[in-house]
């Protein structure tokens, strides 16, 4: 008997130096440092850095990679003319592929034949980058427009984060508002093989092009099992509307073994953790907007739901109703995370091209046995005849 490892769980496919999960010690590591100290002390732009190139940029590096960022900061007019033939009603991870593809598409426009795709390392880093400037743009334009407001310029005196918070809103964002924003950006950023990176580089390993292996790692990213969960959420949050339904619903939710979406992890069996950072932002931002009763039903839900199933939160659990709070609309939530993990997808996808290996597994057939189709003569049967002209002449 074959053994096959379903979801490929627990396969260790290839090495990485991007980053590093250990779940038994419940850490997070990028490039070698605790993620939580990364969030304590730096800007989403230096962190960005680090995941790309292996170490965290001097002020020098840091002050010429923001000026790139802002170089890169407004959407492009046939980009944002793309957009809007996506309809009003769509999916804003289904705008946010369709744009990814359209700058893809203009990128490499008149740029040879796909023995050519891949591109350089020093081409993928300068694509990276691109796609990580632009990316808050599309991000705020596709919200804007589904609440009929007007785009916003973005604003150079501003970092990455500060940025984007105006671009979507039109007003200056409170310091602790930004704070809590930027940590959410770095703790999404990286999360070594999940199913959206390991997309990006089965793409990759093709060598077809960054921009592929990206609108491919948003496809993945937007299923509820992966980054569609933080969006789903909130969705919860709303059907149970307060701290004290939680019990009553929940008890319904389990008895109709609905999965509570926010809970659970493939790789984190006793708690995320990227949870704990998140959850101090989420208090941060309850104290600033006074809201209690976000806290209350979050923590009653938790609270419930680990003490009836010991399954834990992981990352969407606390920053869906983060965002909530900072007021970007739900549907919004799934592609903010493609805004921070663009970075984890292209410092894995110039990983993979670094060392590449065609990404291609075997499987185990389990469908029918072979049979034929009736009446079908097969090709050699049909030569052997001809070469036998007494034969087909009779
Ligand atoms: C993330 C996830 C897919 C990982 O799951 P996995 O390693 O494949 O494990 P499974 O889905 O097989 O779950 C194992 C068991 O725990 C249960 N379980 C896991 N997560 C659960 C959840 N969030 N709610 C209810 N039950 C859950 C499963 O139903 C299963 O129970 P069973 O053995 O009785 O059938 C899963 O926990 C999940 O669906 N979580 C909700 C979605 C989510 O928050 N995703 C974001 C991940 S960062």
């Amino acid at each position: 008997m074959t053994d096959i490892k379903k979801g490929l769980a627990g396969v260790v496919v290839d090495y990485t130096a991007v980053s590093k999960v250990n779940p038994e010690t419940n850490s997070l590591l990028y490039r070698g440092y605790p993620v939580q100290e990364l969030a304590a002390t730096q800007p989403f732009e230096a962190v960005a850095y680090l995941l790309w190139n292996g170490e965290l940029p001097t002020e020098v590096e840091l002050a010429r990679l923001r000026a790139t960022e802002r170089s890169y900061r407004v959407l492009p007019a046939d980009v944002r003319a793309g957009i809007d033939l996506v309809p009003l009603d769509a999916h804003p991870m289904d705008e946010v592929r369709t744009a990814l593809s359209l700058i893809g598409a203009r990128d490499l426009a008149g740029s040879g034949s796909v023995l050519d795709a891949s591109g350089s390392a020093a081409e993928n880093l300068s694509r990276s980058i691109r796609l990580f400037s632009v990316l808050p743009a599309i991000v705020a334009y596709g919200q804007r427009r589904r609440r009929g407001q007007q785009p916003v310029a973005p604003r150079d005196d501003l970092d990455y984060a500060a940025n984007f918070l105006w671009m979507t809103f039109g007003e200056e964002a409170d310091p602790v508002v930004v704070d809590a924003f930027n940590r959410s950006m770095i703790l999404y950023a990286e999360h070594s093989f999940n199913a959206s990176t390991f997309t990006a580089r089965v793409i990759a390993s093709t060598l077809s092009d960054l921009y592929s292996a990206v609108v491919g790692a948003v496809g993945a990213l937007k299923g509820p099992l992966h980054g569609g969960a933080n969006e789903a959420v909130l969705h919860i949050f709303d059907e149970i509307g307060a701290a004290e339904n939680v019990v009553p619903w929940l008890d319904a939710a389990l008895a109709e073994k609905r999965k509570i979406m926010g809970f659970g992890h493939r790789v984190y069996k006793r708690g995320d953790s990227r949870v704990p950072t998140m959850k101090a932002a989420l208090d941060t931002l309850v104290a600033h907007y006074d809201r209690p009763d976000v806290l209350a039903l979050y923590e009653t839900l938790e609270s419930e739901f680990v003490s009836r199933k010991g399954i834990y939160p992981n990352l969407d659990y606390p920053s869906g109703p983060a965002y909530n709070l900072m007021g970007f609309d739900t549907l919004t939530f799934t592609p903010l995370f493609v805004a921070a993990r663009i970075v984890g997808w292209t410092a894995h996808v110039i990983e993979q091209l670094g060392a590449n290996a065609l990404i291609r597994p075997l499987s185990e057939y389990n469908g029918p046995d072979e049979r034929h189709i009736e009446g079908y003569v097969p090709d050699d049967a049909v030569l052997s005849a001809a070469e036998r002209p007494e034969e087909s002449a009779g």
